[in-house]
Formats: structure tokens, sequence, C-alpha cells
């Protein structure tokens, strides 16, 4: 018996806390003056490096039972670190705080694991140093880096050329300390949570969207930064691994709920929607200025569609589970302009490639487009999975051994735990016998 025949995915779920949302709760905590508590805050990998870093620049943050508390010191009020601070695997640690701690009178060293040490990082500091840090990076791109932080940082006009939600909100942190008009240009829109999150803390700032998609962001500092305690909504690019299960299994049929349904986040569902899939979903309030609501989703039938680069920004972390999908619809699929894929925990492009073809499934990169041929039937399974110690590539690949009469063999899946350490338990819970 097959094991599409055996299961298919029934039931309620609710899942960890938001990745994005959660790293900057704590940040914006730590700039703050007073306790901030956080709910729902993500207990994975990548936010422990987070706290453990704003714990070395002498900010007390604790575990409670039901919450995090994170006692701030104000916008100012890093402490020079003793040690190098340590990243682990996270882009999102590293990038956010570069720009926290520029604008701070401190010496800091950052290092962090073999993958975020083979990814670029002077996007953001040349622009930190247009205002006065002065960073060392190795091989001009990479950690271990240094920055020396100013008290006296100009305020200016930044351009941002690359579609990066991490640039844009490290300039932002940085602005919280800067004396005068900071004004952040981004050519194309990316996602807003530290714009909401801004906004939920009374940080006043201008923000004019163009419609041809540049996004322009005024800040005036220094600001005091009151705390407030903070909600973290759910997380949706892990509801994406779930919402994909559900459409490729059979009889399926699950509701994810407390879901953080920004719009710059679950463009994922309009894709899958145009791609056929029964996706219903319902707005049900506000959690510290995000939307939420549920996800309800069938098993449903795919055909392929040609995904415009346009909005590569907003699909940025679903293109691996967006990738299973298409290997399961019909026909050919395209993803247009994947080249940032190249700079994620791995080389995504290649990874999402390289482990669809060990399954049989047709794929070739031309340029930065990704071409699936997708088959909408039962793969035989068995063959090696290479994570590339990628937790989203381990999870996307749990994914389709659903549709496989054997399991796939994925390396390290250790490595989810970066992001969703309970992924195993919460589908085990809706997987049920057909
Ligand atoms: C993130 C932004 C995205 C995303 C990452 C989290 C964030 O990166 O890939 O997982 O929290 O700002 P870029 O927008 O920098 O590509």
């Amino acid at each position: 018996m097959t094991i599409q025949e055996r299961h298919r995915l029934k039931g309620t779920l609710n899942i960890s806390g938001d990745k994005s949302i959660s790293h900057r709760a704590i940040i914006l905590g730590a700039l703050s003056i007073g306790e901030t508590k956080i709910y729902n805050l993500l207990e994975s990998k990548d936010i422990l490096s987070t706290i453990k870093i704003l714990r070395c620049l002498g900010i007390s943050i604790k575990k409670e039972s039901n919450c995090w508390v994170v006692s701030g010191n104000g916008s100012g009020g890093f402490k020079q670190p003793r040690a190098a601070l340590n990243a682990g695997n996270s882009g999102t640690t590293s990038r956010l705080l570069y720009g926290a701690v520029a604008t701070n009178p401190i010496y800091c060293t950052f290092i962090g694991d073999h993958s975020l040490s083979t990814r670029p990082m002077s996007r953001v500091t040349e622009l930190l140093e247009n205002f006065g840090a002065k960073v060392k990076l190795t091989k001009k791109n990479y950690l271990p880096l240094s920055i020396e932080g100013t008290q006296n940082a100009l305020p200016l006009k930044h351009v941002i050329t690359k579609p990066s939600a991490q640039i844009k909100s490290s300039l932002m942190l940085a602005a919280l300390n800067i004396h005068g008009q900071t004004t952040i240009i981004e050519k194309q829109a990316t996602r807003d949570h530290t714009e909401i999150l801004f906004r939920y803390l009374n940080i006043k700032f201008k923000q004019i969207d163009y419609k041809n998609g540049r996004k322009k962001i005024v800040l005036n500092g220094p600001y005091e930064i009151i705390s407030k305690n903070i909600y973290v909504a759910s997380d949706p690019s892990s509801a994406a691994f779930f919402t994909v299960a559900a459409l490729i299994t059979p009889n399926s049929n699950i509701t994810i709920k407390n879901v953080c349904l920004n719009k710059t986040r679950i463009a994922y569902i309009t894709v899958l929607k145009k791609m056929g899939a029964n996706i219903k979903i319902k707005k049900e309030g506000k959690l510290s200025g995000e939307t939420i609501g549920s996800i309800n989703v069938r098993y449903s039938k795919l055909r392929s569609i040609v995904i415009s680069n346009k909005i590569a920004p907003y699909l940025i972390d679903e293109y691996p589970i967006l990738a299973i999908a298409a290997a399961q619809a019909k026909g050919s699929t395209i993803m247009r302009g994947l080249a940032e894929l190249r700079y994620k925990e791995s080389d995504r492009l290649n990874s999402i490639h390289k482990n669809l073809e060990s399954c049989g499934i047709k794929t070739e990169i031309k340029k930065d487009d990704l071409y699936i041929n997708g088959c909408d039937f039962a793969l035989a399974g068995n063959n090696k999975i290479n994570s590339f110690n990628d937790h989203r590539i381990a999870m996307s690949f749990s994914i389709l051994s659903l549709r496989c009469k054997k399991p796939l063999k994925i390396s390290n899946l250790k490595c989810i735990n970066i992001s969703y350490p309970n992924f195993h338990k919460d589908l085990k819970s809706i997987l049920k016998s057909a």
C-alpha cells in the first residue's frame, strides 16, 4: 500500500510564531525603554541567535512561563560586547543587528556558521559606512566582519536597489538613533513587518508607496521608544508547507489558525490559487498591527503556471515549497527572476533543481528562471535528498515525501530547528489514516 493511499491530512492546526516578526519583536524590545513582554515568540535556533547576541550587548532577556521578557536600554543603549557576536545560520539576525549596533559607540565583531559566512553582507554594510560606521569585511563581502559604530551618524538618503527587507530593516533600526532625517528609498517594496511594528510602537515616520512599486520611508531620529507588549502572529511561511501538503495529498482538508495574513507574505496563496488550489482565507482581526486569520486548504488538482519576477520579493521564502507544488502539477511551471535564491541558507535554485531531478522530476535553470515539469501522480521515492543543511529545503522535501511510494531519504533533517522545531510534531498531528 502506498503512503498516499494510507494517509491524508485532516484537522486544525496552530503553528509557531512568525520568524521575521519574532526577530523584530526582540530587537525592538531591546531598543525600547522598559519591559516588553513577547507572546508566541518563535523558539527556533535563528531566534535564539538574536537573543544570545542581544544579551552580549547588555540586554536582559528572560523566559517566563507564557512569554519572553526583554528589558530594553533605549535606542542608543547597547554595551560594548566582550566577545564576537555569533549569528549562527541567521541572515536576519546578522543583517538587522548590523544596523542596530552601527549607531551605538561600540566595536562589534560578527561571526556565523559556514552557510552564513558564504552569504553577501556588503549589501547592508556599505550603506552603514555611508553614514559613518567603520566596517571591515572578510574578502570585502563576508563574515567575519567588524563594525565600529558611531554616535554621530549622518542623516542621509539611501537608495536600495536589491529587493531585500533585511537591508531596509537594518537601515530603519540604525535611523532610530540618528539625529535628523533618514530617507530610505526601496526601488521595489519588500516585506513590511518593520514598518508595521514601528507603527504599533508609536515610532512616527512617513511612508509613501508609489504606483511603480517604489517605496519611500522618512524617519526623524533620535527616537525614544516606550515599551509595549508584542503578540507574534503565526508564521505564514511555515503554514505554506502544510498548505502544499494538503493540496497534493488526496482527501485532505486542513485549517491553520491565527496565521499572519500580511499581504507581503501570502502571495504564495494567490499563486497556488492560480494553479487551481482550493484555499479559503478568513481574516479574523489584528495582532500587534498584523492582520491574522485562518487558512483552509483542500486537496486540489494543480496545473502549471508562469510566476512573474515582479512578485519574487513576496515569495522569497516560499519558492522551495512552491517548487514541490509545481512538481505535482500538470505541465511545465516557470518561476522567473530567482537570482536572490542563490544567496539564501543554501543556493536554493541549485538545491531545488538537484533534488527534484533526483526524484525524477525534469527541471531546468535558464539564467535566473526555473522550469519544472510536473506530474500529478505519486513518485517512486526511496532516493537521497541533500538538504544542503537548509531548513526550507528539508521541510519542502519532507512534504514531497508524502507523495512518494517509499519515503525520501533526506540528509540532516535536524536543520529544520532553524525555523520550525515543531514541524514534524505538527505534521504528525494532522496526518490521519485515509
Ligand atoms: C527576512 C527577509 C527575507 C527572507 C528572510 C527573512 C526578514 O530576506 O528571505 O527569511 O525577516 O526581513 P530578504 O528580504 O533580505 O531577501
